[in-house]
Order: structure tokens, then C-alpha cells, then sequence
């Protein structure tokens, strides 16, 4: 199943819940390597990135396994092995977060610099600058990155942007360093928070989540034989939203946490859809017609640049002309020449991506980029006038679980061939 023929025009309408979150499980099971003992994660979303990571811990010596449709059961390795394999860490750039939990375990570390994507050049310079602050020594031999440490040292560390992985890949690596470590400007993403939870769960002491200042006080072991669900997917509940929007439907997601999600549904409001927010839900009812807007991506709790794509796609039949600005990664406006196909106006200038709302798009051959450029395509397939073939379905896979089926179950009309 490579393609996707998408036949435009239906409403979406009912309920819908997400799965687990792909950008909370894969820092959770490199987390697992700092475990003395077994643990068990549930809302475990099927995944081609999951299966690399589960792959990435079996080779590294632990073993990690699906005990249940989305439940992974991880035991400890007898002898952790240094070095994360070429073909691993290249297939995915979250695998990268493995050099922490090696380093502090094993006081070294020989991981595949992990190769840029379509998005952006994926650097990891934040993520080496906090291992040399708690004491590592860094070097870079034939593409891989070798770090070495007799013993990490806890320290406060200054984060030059608030990345994501390289808060992650640090808290992880703190939690058995010697002392405490403060990491400063820390990304405050909800999946950080996950991480940040999963860890104290096990015995970790980590204080600051969610704010721009962690604290983690090391410790001697972090023991496991527990069990941890995975919080859900914030960002497959916005691409299932902005299908409901772009259909003209009335659709409701469940089983989601609408606080992670505070900056995109601020935007809905703004262009005019009916959104009524639930503790753990929300729905929106559109009828087709709703306003254009402006939004920036951000580091949270700014407007997500996951959704940036989807929401492109949305406003390229909006009423009005809309700017996204994407100030996060150098190249996320793949999907524009693919909208363009379909008839979108757009234009695009160093970051910035005018578009000028159009009646309806028309159905094209379109070809998938990148995971979330890909969802925009399908987005806009479903209300563009004619089919639509999307190709390159492979990226869709690899971070939505079953999304294809959700949106038929919602009466889309897709076929996979
Ligand atoms: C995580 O990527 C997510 N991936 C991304 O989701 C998400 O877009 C991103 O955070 C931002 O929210 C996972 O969690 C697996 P960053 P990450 O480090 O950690 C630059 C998706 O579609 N940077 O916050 O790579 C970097 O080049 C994916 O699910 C450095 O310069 O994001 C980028 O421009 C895509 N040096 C910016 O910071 C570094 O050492 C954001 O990167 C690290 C990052």
C-alpha cells in the first residue's frame, strides 16, 4: 500500500478517539534504558517509528516487545551495549535520544549522527553542548558521535533554544548523574512533561515540568516494575480536527487532553468554526464556510509547527487571505508546491506563506514529503472536488496510527492501493 485514491466531497460526522503520542512514547522507551527492572507501557500507538525504537532497544541488548495491541513490555539488559547501529538511528532521528540513557549507564556512548530529513538539517548541537557541560567529552569520528564520561556531573545548563530532544535526551541523562542538574529555557512540550512523569514514576526527582526551568536531582538507580500509559496524541487530535473543519462536518475527539492544545484552538475560534471544548474532548461544527487567520509556530505553549501543515491546508479554502509564519524549522513548507497542484494560492517567502483562499481545490496526484505534510494532503483530498492520489505513504504510517481508517469510519472515502 504505497498510495491513497481519495474521493472528495463527504462530511465527516461522530466520535473519534486518538492514539498514544508518537512524540511521548519514542523519548519513553529510550528512557527504559535507565531501568533496573521491567516495565509495561500502555496507549502504545502502533507505529513504524515505535517498531525502529523497539528494534533500537533489542539491538542495544534489552528486550522490548508488544505484550498486547498497544501495550509494550521492556526488560532491562543484562550487558547495555554502547553503540546505537548506522541504520537505526538514520531511519529515525528520535533514536538519537538513546545517547543520553547509554552515556550515564555506561560512561560511554558511540551513536549515528542522525541525518537531517525533509523538514530541516535536525542538528544535535544543543543535545552534545549539555553532555560537555555535565562533564562528557565530545567528538565526532566518521559520521558517528562518541561520547565519554568517567561520571556525569549534574550542573545547571542553559539552553540556547528550547529544544525538545535536547531537553529530553539531558533530563534523561540527569536522572543518574551525580548532583543536580537545572536545565534552563527547557522546551515545555506536554510530551516533555510525559517524559518528565514516566522518569519520577520510576523513582526519578524531577521538579519544573512544563516550566522553563527543570530541576532533576540525580540518583543512584531508577527502578521500573511498573506500569505507564502513554498521555494521547495532541497533535493527531488537530489533524483529525481540521478534517472535520475542512468537510464542512460536526466531528468530536475523544480520549484527549484539550489543555495540550490551547494556541491551535484559540486559531479555530478566530476563523469562526463552532468549537465546544469537553475535559477530555472536543468537537467542532462547520459548515464549509469559515474565516481565514494568521498564526506563528512557536515552542510551547505557542502554536504547535507540527500543525502547521494541516492547518495550511484548511485555510487554502478559507474566506480571506491567511499568513503562516514557521519559525521553527528552515524547510516545513513542502506541502505548498503539493496544495499548489490542487489549485491552492499560496506564496511563500523566507518563512512566510501567504494564501489567498480559493472557492474549492481540485484533485491531483500529490506526493507525501514528510509525515505531517503528508496528513495536510490527505486533509485537503478529502474536500477537494474529484480524487486525489496521494503517494508516499510510507510517512503517514510512520506517525498515525490507523489514520486512514479513523477518517473513513468518520465517512471519508478512501481507498488505499
Ligand atoms: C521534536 O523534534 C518532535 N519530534 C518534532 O516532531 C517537533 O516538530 C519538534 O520537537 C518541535 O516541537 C519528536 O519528539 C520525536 P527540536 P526535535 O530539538 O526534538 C533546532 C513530528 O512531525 N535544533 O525542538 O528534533 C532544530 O534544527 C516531528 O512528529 C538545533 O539547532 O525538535 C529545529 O530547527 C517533526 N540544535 C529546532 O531546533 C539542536 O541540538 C527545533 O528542534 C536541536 C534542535
Amino acid at each position: 500500500m504505497d498510495r491513497l485514491i481519495i474521493h472528495g466531497g463527504n462530511r465527516l460526522t461522530g466520535h473519534i478517539s486518538v492514539s498514544g503520542a508518537k512524540n511521548a512514547v519514542l523519548p519513553i522507551l529510550a528512557a527504559c534504558i535507565l531501568l533496573d527492572e521491567p516495565v509495561t507501557l500502555h496507549n502504545v500507538p502502533v507505529l513504524m517509528d515505535v517498531r525502529v525504537m523497539i528494534r533500537m532497544l533489542n539491538a542495544l541488548g534489552l528486550r522490548a516487545e508488544y505484550c498486547d495491541t498497544n501495550s509494550v513490555t521492556v526488560f532491562p539488559a543484562r550487558c547495555l551495549k554502547t553503540m546505537a547501529p548506522y541504520d537505526l538511528v538514520t531511519a529515525m532521528r528520535a533514536s538519537f535520544f538513546v545517547a543520553g540513557p547509554i552515556l550515564v549507564r555506561k560512561g560511554f556512548a558511540k551513536v549515528s549522527l542522525p541525518g537531517g530529513c525533509a523538514i530541516g538539517a535536525r542538528v544535535v548541537d544543543i543535545h552534545l553542548m549539555g553532555f560537555e557541560k555535565m562533564g562528557a567529552t565530545v567528538s565526532v569520528e566518521h559520521g558517528f558521535v562518541v561520547l565519554k564520561a568517567e561520571q556525569l556531573v549534574g550542573c545547571p545548563i542553559d539552553l540556547p533554544f528550547p529544544s525538545v530532544g535536547a531537553t529530553e535526551n539531558l533530563m534523561m541523562a540527569a536522572t543518574l548523574a551525580n548532583g543536580t542538574t537545572v536545565i534552563n529555557n527547557a522546551a515545555r512540550e506536554p510530551e516533555v512533561c510525559d517524559l518528565g512523569n514516566f522518569l519520577n514514576t520510576m523513582g526519578a526527582n524531577i521538579t519544573g515540568l512544563g516550566t522553563p526551568s527543570i530541576t532533576i536531582v540525580g540518583q543512584p538507580r531508577l527502578l521500573g516494575n511498573k506500569e505507564y500509559s502513554i498521555m494521547p496524541d495532541r497533535i493527531e487530535a488537530a489533524t483529525l480536527l481540521l478534517a472535520g473543519i475542512i468537510t464542512g462536518g460536526d466531528l468530536t475527539v475523544k480520549h484527549m487532553n484539550p489543555q495540550d492544545l490551547t494556541a491551535f484552538l484559540a486559531c479555530l475560534k478566530k476563523m469562526a468554526v463552532i468549537v465546544d471544548v469537553g475535559n477530555h474532548s472536543v468537537r467542532v461544527q462547520s459548515s464549509g464556510q469559515f474565516s481565514a487567520c494568521q498564526f506563528e509556530t512557536q515552542p510551547y505553549p505557542g502554536f504547535p509547527t507540527d500543525i502547521q501543515a494541516q492547518l495550511m491546508a484548511v485555510l487554502t479554502v478559507a474566506n480571506g487571505v491567511s499568513i503562516v509564519r514557521e519559525t521553527i524549522f528552515e524547510k516545513r513548507f513542502m506541502h505548498v508546491n503539493e496544495l499548489q497542484r490542487m489549485g491552492a494560492v499560496i506564496g511563500v517567502r523566507s518563512g512566510e506563506a501567504v494564501i489567498e483562499g480559493v472557492s474549492h481545490l481540485s484533485g491531483a496526484d500529490v506526493r507525501m514529503t514528510d509525515l505531517r505534510a503528508g496528513a495536510a494532503l490527505v486533509i485537503a483530498g478529502l474536500a477537494a472536488t474529484g480524487t486525489t492520489v496521494v503517494h508516499g505513504l510510507q510517512h503517514l504510517s510512520r506517525g498515525y496510527e490507523n489514520l486512514i481508517g479513523k477518517l473513513c469510519d468518520l465517512g471519508a472515502k478512501i481507498e488505499p492501493i
